[in-house]
């Protein structure tokens, strides 16, 4: 696929597909609540196919009718043992979540995916997971999958995770359903909470526990306490904390029973970022991103865009789906460098390639630390950025923790490897508009994990 620069500029709407993390969450959680789960603006993407795939090899009816997604959910211990092997396809969201859920089942299972997923770290839901007496193995012995599973009784624990990881604390969080106590896990800063959200809202009882310079402890999403919540039924929350904290606890009591509901998954702030990022960077360009999820434990690249100088405006905010969205409009701006790290890291994870990329156009340094997991993502994201802005002509130093982008250097076309990574692909087409010259992506349909009409959707706004 091939990239050329736009000299008019990228103008128009743009409605993104569904949040890939509360897809997955959506369909897991109504799978194991009684009743039936509609969810609205579901993302098609792989990853979320393979969520559905694994639930229907469990037992359960999931109708799949394009935007919207009907689950008959069987109850917390209504999934029966799949007759093959799970295939989690290229998600770590679904390998890692499932996994918490299959610990606390009563058959044994086992569960791999593609060749990505089979190097990523499986050890932090392991380790974990076993304290809580479960028996969860790496099948080859090297902390990976495939994962062989056997359900086992399990016991709530007190956990300090070393990451801020959401996959993570959710694969405790759920295995905490199935426990004979309280579960708590600490990370030591606040990942995303959707799945604290939809539990609450399913009927589970989870807070969060913030530390004692914040402010205490924070119920978000339950229906009781979503004093907002004009329709009854529709997933409302308590937004979260307005800015990341250190050291936070989610606490989840055992579950006799959840309670599908409606859900309606925003647009993807993830997905968002492209455009977000293509419009500041692309001169002439003025775009409007309908209904992205702002929920301030995902949006930390609007932090970080409004750091450097961009022009964007946060229009008809509406916390009514339980995650917080607005529409965002977003002019190009001359953007300046700027320090990312710390508790803004999990914020914004996965919009990192995007970030490092427009800091290339930025006047100055940008510095990028904290953020040794972006080397355990799809790709090493640190070393196939670093690898292909260069190759660009960008000026990057990696490090062990990230990336240190000297702005200002011209960009020329280049041939990029995605690494069949699908964010390292989008972040190339946007760089390749402001480039000159072509810019070939090698694998470029690899998008079609988590936006699979990436390219026709940007194609259109070069043509307004
Ligand atoms: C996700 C959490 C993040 C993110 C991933 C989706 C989730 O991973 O990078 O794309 O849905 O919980 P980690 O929890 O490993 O940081």
């Amino acid at each position: 696929m091939k990239f050329a620069k736009s000299v008019s500029g990228l103008r128009g709407e743009i409605t993104v597909p569904g949040d890939k993390s509360i897809s997955h969450r959506s369909v897991m959680f109504g799978s194991i609540a009684r009743g039936t789960t509609e969810i609205r603006n579901y993302l098609q993407g792989a990853d979320c196919l393979s969520t559905i795939s694994c639930f229907r090899a469990m037992g359960i009816d999931i109708e799949n009718k394009g935007n919207v997604v009907l689950v008959h959910g069987k109850g917390l211990h209504g999934l029966t043992r799949p007759k093959q092997v799970l295939d989690c396809g290229n998600s770590g969201t679904t390998t890692r979540l499932i996994s918490g859920i299959l610990a606390g089942q009563n058959f044994d299972v086992t569960l791999t995916g593609d060749a990505s997923i089979q190097k990523r770290p499986m050890k932090r839901i392991i380790e974990p997971l076993s304290l809580m007496g479960a028996d969860i193995a790496s099948v080859k012995g090297n902390g990976c999958a495939p994962l062989k599973i056997s359900g086992r009784p399990l016991h709530g624990i007190s956990y300090t995770s070393r990451v801020a990881s959401a996959q993570v604390k959710s694969a405790i969080l759920l295995a905490g359903l199935y426990a004979d106590g309280e579960t708590r896990v600490t990370e030591p800063y606040l990942s995303r909470n959707h799945s604290e959200i939809m539990l609450n809202y399913f009927g589970a009882d989870v807070r969060t526990e913030l530390p004692a310079a914040a402010s205490g402890s924070l119920k978000s999403g339950s229906r009781e306490n979503a004093p907002d919540c004009s329709e009854p039924g529709i997933l409302k929350s308590t937004p979260a904390p307005a800015s990341p904290v250190s050291g936070v606890t989610a606490v989840i009591q055992p579950a006799d029973e959840l309670h599908g509901g409606l859900v309606e998954v925003p647009g993807d702030i993830s997905s968002a970022a492209f455009f977000l990022c293509a419009g500041l960077m692309v001169p002439g360009s003025e775009i409007l991103i309908r209904n992205a999820g702002t929920n301030p434990t995902r949006a930390g690249i609007l932090d970080v865009v409004r750091n450097m100088g961009g022009d964007i405006a946060l229009i008809n905010e509406t916390a009514g789906s339980g995650e917080p969205t607005a529409d965002i409009l977003v002019r190009h701006s001359s953007l300046h460098g700027t320090v990312i790290e710390g508790a803004l890291i999990p914020t914004l994870i996965d919009e990192l390639p995007m970030i490092a990329a427009m800091a290339c156009l930025a006047d100055g340094d940008t510095v990028i630390r904290d953020a040794a997991e972006l080397k355990v993502k799809e790709s090493n994201r640190i070393a196939v950025m670093t690898e292909n802005l260069t190759a660009m002509g960008a000026d990057v130093t990696e490090t062990e923790d990230g990336m240190i982008i000297r702005g200002g250097k011209t960009l020329h076309g280049a041939v990029i490897d995605s690494h069949l990574d699908h964010r390292i692909a989008m972040t190339f087409a946007v760089l390749g508009l402001c480039a000159d010259g072509e810019t070939e992506i090698l694998g470029a349909e690899c998008v079609n994990i988590s936006y699979p009409n990436f390219y026709e959707d940007l194609q259109k706004l070069t043509k307004k």
